[in-house]
């Protein structure tokens, strides 16, 4: 394996929204650009079905557990169909496989465990204990309520783990990004590290703790062992190795420290190898303002997508905010990208120029005495590629988008520049090198825009008479120019 991505496993007690649908479309993106590019990749997906939050839900219902989180987990598997997600698995954390893999990897850390006594707050909306001092107003620091615990529980040796954590971080740079939140990691990690309460007995939604039926295993700890699941642990630890030392987590800022902190200990603890990255993304507000089911302004990514099509809004999303930074979701700046770059820059070029070419007809393709401008636009193409890709390896993915949109305005301006509709009438040979060069942009445009695009450039691909599937095929030039009319593909009529 050469490339392992992972979503956050979702919770089950509300459903599917649309900061759900960014993450997987990210890591979606990113599944598919390297595939193309010839590697091998996984691309892990799934829900995190145990813990108080989803059986308070289960029990609001009054349905039993199970039966709640197959009927929950049915709706984002739901929204990966929708979303077009190409994951090669999807966990759940009730699955037997991942019953015997968190069990394992609580065995390989059991030298690290003991037993205690937990009195203190717990904040079931985030499964998160909270320490007595980051409580204001009755409220964690997310602003969710507390519940005052005293259980007996089995701890995790957390605190042994503080000085080969910061080494960790110290000697892999790349480890977790981007840099603002890998430096509040660190600082959170310096501050000091106390022992990790990481079992229940209040309640029996869980794993149950090897030996000790008596006690579930804390929802992280059975979570955040899905990744390794998915490799096929504890049965194949050479898979286990594979994967993660390719493995790049994506997750949303809020849960960076289970996964930069917790996560790496558990490992080390257990013997295994650690992931290569674990990059944070932002969060959306809607209108400025936090989304909430109790607000009611939560953005359904289902109706969105109805309404939009899928494109847009994968496209939307990526291109409107820099991966890791925090947004502010509006429907107007959905139309306004629908708009200006996907209806007017990209639809508007593909359509001009193949009905162009198709009124040509086939020709063979051309580079007779290029002029400067030729020149521009033939290397402005042949660097794409090397450009993008290095974008996506710092997970640039707005970045990425740029540079693609600066070819398609070259294009614009090329075509309104060489004006092939007065050459077709004057100049057949300088026309088809014309539409040689506008053909191979657009190629190599609709090749890399395909994993943030993938229906719309599928229809460009069939026009263009290529499989569009491998960055490899850009290496040789098209001979033949063969280009079939394309239906208009994005119709600003739905805005109406
Ligand atoms: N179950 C845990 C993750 C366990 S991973 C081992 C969890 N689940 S969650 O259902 O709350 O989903 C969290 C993920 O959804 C976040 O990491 C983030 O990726 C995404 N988002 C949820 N709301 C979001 C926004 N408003 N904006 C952007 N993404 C957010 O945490």
């Amino acid at each position: 394996m050469d490339f392992f991505v992972t979503t956050p496993i979702y919770y089950l007690n509300g459903a599917p929204h649309i900061g759900h649908a960014y993450t997987s479309i990210a890591a979606d993106i990113l599944a598919r650009f390297y595939r193309a590019d010839g590697l091998s990749v996984k691309f892990l997906t799934g829900t995190d079905e145990h813990g108080i939050k989803v059986a308070r839900a289960a029990d609001a219902d009054g349905i039993e557990y199970i039966k709640f989180c197959d009927i929950a987990c049915e709706k984002f598997c739901a929204l990966g169909r929708v979303l077009c997600l190409t994951n090669d698995d999807f966990i759940r954390t009730t699955e037997l496989r991942h019953e015997k893999s968190a069990q394992a990897l609580w065995r390989r850390m059991e030298q690290d465990i003991y037993l205690g006594k937990y009195s203190g707050w717990y904040s079931s909306r985030d499964e998160e204990f909270v320490n007595t001092e980051d409580i204001v107003d009755g409220k964690s620091p997310t602003g969710s309520s507390v519940e005052w615990l005293e259980e007996e529980c089995f701890y995790f040796k957390l605190s042994k783990f503080q000085e080969p954590l910061l080494e960790f971080y110290q000697n892999n740079p790349e480890f977790i990004s981007p840099i603002s939140k890998k430096n509040e990691i660190v600082s959170f990690v310096k501050s000091g590290l106390k022992d990790l309460s990481i079992s229940r007995t209040r309640f029996n939604w869980g794993i149950p703790v090897p030996d000790r039926n008596d006690h579930v295993m804390y929802v992280w700890i059975d979570a955040l062992a899905n990744y390794i699941t998915s490799l096929g642990f504890p049965d194949d630890t050479a898979a286990v190795s594979d994967g993660m030392n390719c493995c790049t987590h994506i997750v949303g800022k809020e849960i960076l420290r289970f996964h930069a902190v917790y996560w790496p200990a558990m490992l080390m603890s257990a013997g295994l190898p650690l992931p290569k990255k674990i990059f944070a993304h932002g969060w959306w507000t809607n209108s400025g303002q936090k989304m909430s089911k109790s607000v009611g302004n939560v953005v359904d990514p289902f109706s969105l997508i109805d309404k939009y099509g899928l494109d847009a809004v994968r496209y939307f999303l990526i291109r409107e905010v820099p991966f890791g930074e925090d947004g502010d979701f509006s429907e107007d700046g959905l139309r306004k990208r629908f708009t200006s770059d996907l209806a007017n820059d990209y639809g508007n070029l593909i359509q001009r120029v193949f009905t162009i070419i198709e009124r040509r007809g086939i020709f063979q393709a051309s580079y007779d005495q290029c002029d400067a401008l030729d020149n521009d636009m033939i290397s402005s193409t042949n660097n794409l590629l090397s450009i993008v890709r290095q974008h996506f390896n710092e997970l640039s993915l707005s970045r990425a988008l740029d540079e693609i949109w600066s070819l398609i305005g070259l294009c614009n301006k090329y075509v309104e520049h060489s004006k092939p509709w007065v050459l077709a009438k004057t100049d057949i040979s300088k026309l088809d090198v014309v539409l040689t060069i506008l053909t191979e942009a657009i190629r190599v445009i609709t090749y890399l825009l395909s994993p943030f695009i993938p229906i719309t450039c599928k229809k460009v691909f069939d026009c263009l008479h290529v499989d569009g599937l491998l960055f490899s095929d850009l290496s040789t030039k098209l001979k033949i120019i063969n280009v079939s009319k394309c239906d208009i593909l994005f119709s600003k009529d739905i805005l109406n």
